[in-house]
């Protein structure tokens, strides 16, 4: 039997390579709940591809994924919450930044996070208590101590009643962080902030399987991983707040309005 480490990330690749075989061929897309809200072929083929290869070794494990392919169950010891592709848009616009994104949990303890950007060939690797790994790599988050030295990211909401609030935090943090970014792809995101390539991360309107997986590599990195108060992270909530913990609570100032 595999281990699970062993199984996700070769689920992983399988799926990473559908992608990038299929990257800029012109391929459509489908809409979901809104002109924003995108789905291909190919997040189903990749969702597809991770899923038997789970339900292959594990058949006793309960699944919950993005395109819904397979029906969660609530009494199994494991659950793999997987996003096949985080970061449709940019696939389906052909921008370089997307990544399959593969988390298992037991008793909502995370257990083995994966996520995989296979046009760049990054492997981002965490396991529970041993470390996190950039292509067999060591990582670590940054010691950056200050929001004047920091790239701080996020993403912005797919409900669009939520972007003025999200417009009021952006340009709080124009003002206080020495640069923005939008990534597009929140898995990625926080794997970038894992390996030091950023600083602070927040965001909202977000779905389980947008962070299972990279919420574990951030912690064993060395950050911390909270909602937007600073309490226990819930994958449910849809906020995220994420940092190398040195700037953790000047954003959570930033974002409860506490510092202007
Ligand atoms: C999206 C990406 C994006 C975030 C959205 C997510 P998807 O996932 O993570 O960065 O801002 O909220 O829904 O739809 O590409 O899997
Ligand atoms: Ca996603
Ligand atoms: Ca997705």
């Amino acid at each position: 039997m595999k281990d699970f480490k062993t199984l996700a990330v070769e689920a992983a690749h399988q799926a990473g390579k559908l992608l990038r075989e299929n990257f800029r061929q012109g391929h459509s897309f489908a809409l979901k709940s809104g002109f924003r809200d995108l789905v291909t072929e190919f997040d189903r083929r990749a969702e597809e591809i991770i899923v038997s290869l789970i339900q292959k070794e594990f058949p006793q494990h309960s699944i919950l994924t993005e395109e819904g392919s397979v029906r969660p169950t609530d009494t199994a010891p494991y659950q793999w919450i997987i996003d096949p592709i985080d970061g449709t848009t940019n696939f389906a616009h052909g921008f370089p930044f997307f990544a399959v994104s593969i988390g298992l949990y037991s008793q909502d303890e995370p257990v083995v996070g994966v996520v995989y950007n296979p046009i760049h060939d990054e492997l981002f690797v965490a396991e529970a208590g041993q470390g996190a790994w950039l292509n067999g790599q060591p990582i670590r988050v940054s010691q950056v101590e200050t929001l004047h030295e920091s790239l701080v990211m996020t993403g912005f909401p797919y409900d669009e009643r939520l972007i003025p609030k999200h417009l009021a935090w952006w340009e709080r943090f124009a003002i206080e962080a020495q640069t923005l970014r939008r990534m597009g792809s929140s898995a990625l995101a926080l794997a970038y902030l894992a390996a030091g390539r950023a600083d602070g991360y927040w965001e909202i309107d977000l779905k389980p399987w947008d962070m299972a997986a990279a919420a574990l590599l951030v912690r064993e990195a060395g950050g911390t991983v909270t909602d937007l108060r600073g309490n226990k992270l819930d994958l449910y909530s849809g906020e995220v707040l994420a940092t190398n913990g040195k700037i953790h609570t000047q954003m959570i100032q930033i974002l409860q309005g506490e510092r202007e």
